[in-house]
């Protein structure tokens, strides 16, 4: 295990939420809440719709912020405040949110490439502002995910699986220490999410952060050894897959019958 091969007594935990209150509009959505991931750990948070999955990976991706108060805090690497611009640079986002913000005339290639300035888009300047080294980088992810053919076709002229790829090619280009994957495979076939697991599997087995949202058991890499279940905004389960991942357990947080059944390695959930 990574935990044995790097100290987590030397480095500051990824993510450090103490005693938090964060707000998505008018809805509060944690009240109090405190949660720790160590760097190098990989975690799959899961909840039911509502739960506050997507608001916690914004607070960790600094999109939103806690309100300020005595004895809490939020702290990314061990720091309460950062240039935004330079944690997005070890941190990659794959998420609904993300996708939906890109104009749909930008192509692949520059989804990819936009991935080293966190930006959404490089406007056209790919010339100017993005170096070969990184052209030639962003090619080469292109290659790897299997959509080259891809690179000049706009993102409007794409299936929704296709324009995943692009995400996770924007999210992996740069190489960050921490991938924050909110339900990645959203609309991917068999082959797009098994391609995806893989890469997943690799980053893991390479000692990066993983924190992956997903609704599918089965999309759980064998890597991830934790698992924390938020229920309207609160930690209701952490822990190691096999005691958290049970029949009992799932059916009591999603208030309908779920039986769990596991198979080589993957956990699997079907109406019970
Ligand atoms: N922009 C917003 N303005 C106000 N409330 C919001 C906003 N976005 C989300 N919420 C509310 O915040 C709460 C948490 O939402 P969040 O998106 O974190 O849930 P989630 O666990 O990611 O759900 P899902 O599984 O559906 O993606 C919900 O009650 C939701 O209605
Ligand atoms: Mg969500």
């Amino acid at each position: 295990m990574f935990s044995t091969i790097y100290s987590t007594m030397t480095e500051p935990p990824l993510i450090d939420i103490c005693n938090a209150t964060i707000w998505r509009g008018t809805t509060r959505v944690f009240n109090n809440l405190t949660l720790s991931i160590a760097q190098h750990e990989r975690v799959a948070i899961l909840g039911p719709n509502g739960s506050g999955k997507t608001t916690l990976l914004k607070t960790i991706n600094r999109e939103l912020y806690p309100v300020a108060a005595d004895g809490s805090w939020v702290r990314i690497l061990g720091r309460e405040h950062w240039n935004v611009w330079d944690l997005r640079k070890q941190i990659g986002i794959v998420s609904h949110d993300l996708h939906s913000r890109y104009i749909p005339t930008t192509t692949a290639l520059e989804v990819v490439v936009s991935g080293f300035h966190s930006s959404i888009g490089v406007h056209g300047m790919l010339a100017e502002r993005v170096s070969k080294a990184q052209l030639a980088k962003a090619r080469d992810t292109l290659r790897l995910l299997g959509i080259d053919s891809l690179r000049g076709t706009p993102l409007k002229s794409m299936s929704t699986g296709q324009q995943r790829r692009c995400l996770l090619g924007r999210a992996l280009v740069h190489e960050p220490q921490t991938l924050i994957l909110d339900e990645p495979t959203a609309g991917l076939d068999f082959a797009a999410s098994f391609d995806y697991l893989s890469r997943i599997r690799d980053l893991s087995d390479s000692g990066h952060n993983i924190v992956l949202v997903t609704h599918h058991l089965n999309e759980i890499p064998a890597e991830v050894e934790r698992v924390v279940v938020l229920k309207d905004g609160i930690v209701v389960g952490d822990g190691d897959k096999e005691s958290v991942l049970t029949s009992e357990f799932l059916s009591s947080v999603y208030e309908t019958g779920i039986r769990v059944a596991q198979l080589d390695g993957y956990f699997l959930a079907y109406p019970a």
